[in-house]
């Protein structure tokens, strides 16, 4: 294994291992909801965004358990965002992680509630002490992570990936879509680490513009391997954006015009932390990694 895949392995254990202690398993009728949110948020995944969060805090010499909190909250907000996103009146999905989606393997109902129960419970692990002593970080990472998930971020992305228009979509509105859609809490993924590190101003920027640069790329690349990955290796269903006719990186650039397009970007993407010097280098690393991925 290379220095990153070593580095995202070690970090995939340590969130795992949190999400598993802060959603402990119970008995009951109301056990089911939870035995849900565990099927959602412990099977698998790259924990790339966590991963970003903790190595932009190292920037800063933050302790890395109050990185890996804020980390797992914001992992929290992703794997509700993705239960949803796979629900019939969504995207219809059966497959994720390799595995039957939550509202198959439950149903509906349950998996909405599972959705709802992550995002809800994201907030408590982020406004607990045991995440930064400084109650004044706290109530900015939960503001912050408010914001990257809500109208103007994620869910307003997903919102226009459903809208009537989303088909019609030229090149810049695709961008604008998909900033929302996947860049924010990409975004904040690092934002998190400036504000666990009280980074300055010009330092917070410079993180801030290369997850922009970096969920860019990955939606990009999400797009291409839509097109022409399989399921096996992906661990979802592919296809999905042209069967729905979805205006895609892809369909305005072709494939090699999008690839070229994701690598130049990856490339900005590594200039922005010029100012961090080797500090940066796994945060670089991830930014390729981005452009290699094949799940
Ligand atoms: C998938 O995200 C959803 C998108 C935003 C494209 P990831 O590719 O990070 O999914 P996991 O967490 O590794 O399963
Ligand atoms: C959804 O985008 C991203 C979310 C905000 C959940 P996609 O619908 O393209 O994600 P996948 O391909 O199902 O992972
Ligand atoms: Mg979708
Ligand atoms: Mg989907
Ligand atoms: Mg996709």
């Amino acid at each position: 294994m290379d220095t990153l895949q070593l580095a995202l392995a070690r970090n995939a254990e340590a969130i795992g291992g949190l999400l598993d202690r802060l959603q402990p398993a119970r008995p009951g009728a109301q056990g089911r909801v939870v035995e849900a949110m565990r099927y959602a948020a412990l099977n698998g995944g790259k924990r790339l965004r966590p991963f970003l969060t903790v190595e932009s805090a190292r920037l800063f010499g933050v302790p890395e358990s109050y990185a890996l909190r804020a980390g797992t909250a914001l992992e929290m907000v992703h794997c509700y965002s993705l239960v949803h996103d796979d629900l019939p009146a969504m995207d219809d999905s059966d497959l994720r992680r390799g595995q039957p989606t939550v509202h198959i393997e439950f149903d509906e109902a349950v998996a909405i509630l599972a959705g709802d129960g992550l995002l809800t419970e994201a907030f408590a692990v982020l406004a607990d002490p045991e995440t930064h002593p400084d109650p004044a970080i706290r109530a900015e990472l939960i503001a912050g992570l408010a914001a990257a998930a809500g109208a103007d971020g994620m869910v307003g992305g997903q919102m226009i990936d459903i809208s009537p228009e989303r088909n019609d979509l030229d090149l810049a509105g695709i961008t604008e879509l998909q900033s929302l859609k996947t860049g924010a809490l990409i975004t904040f993924a690092c934002e998190a680490g400036a504000i666990l590190g009280r980074a300055s101003a010009a330092e917070r920027q410079a993180l801030v513009g290369f997850a922009q640069d970096l969920g860019l790329a990955f939606q990009i690349v999400d797009d291409l391997l839509d097109a022409e990955g399989s399921a096996a290796e992906l661990g979802k269903p592919t296809g999905q954006d042209e069967a729905m006719g979805k205006a895609t990186f892809v369909g305005q650039l072709g494939r090699e015009g999008a690839r070229q397009r994701a690598e130049e970007i990856v490339a900005r993407a590594h200039a922005q932390l010029a100012l961090f010097g080797e500090r940066a280098e796994l945060l670089c690393l991830a930014a390729s990694f981005v452009l290699q991925r094949r799940s």
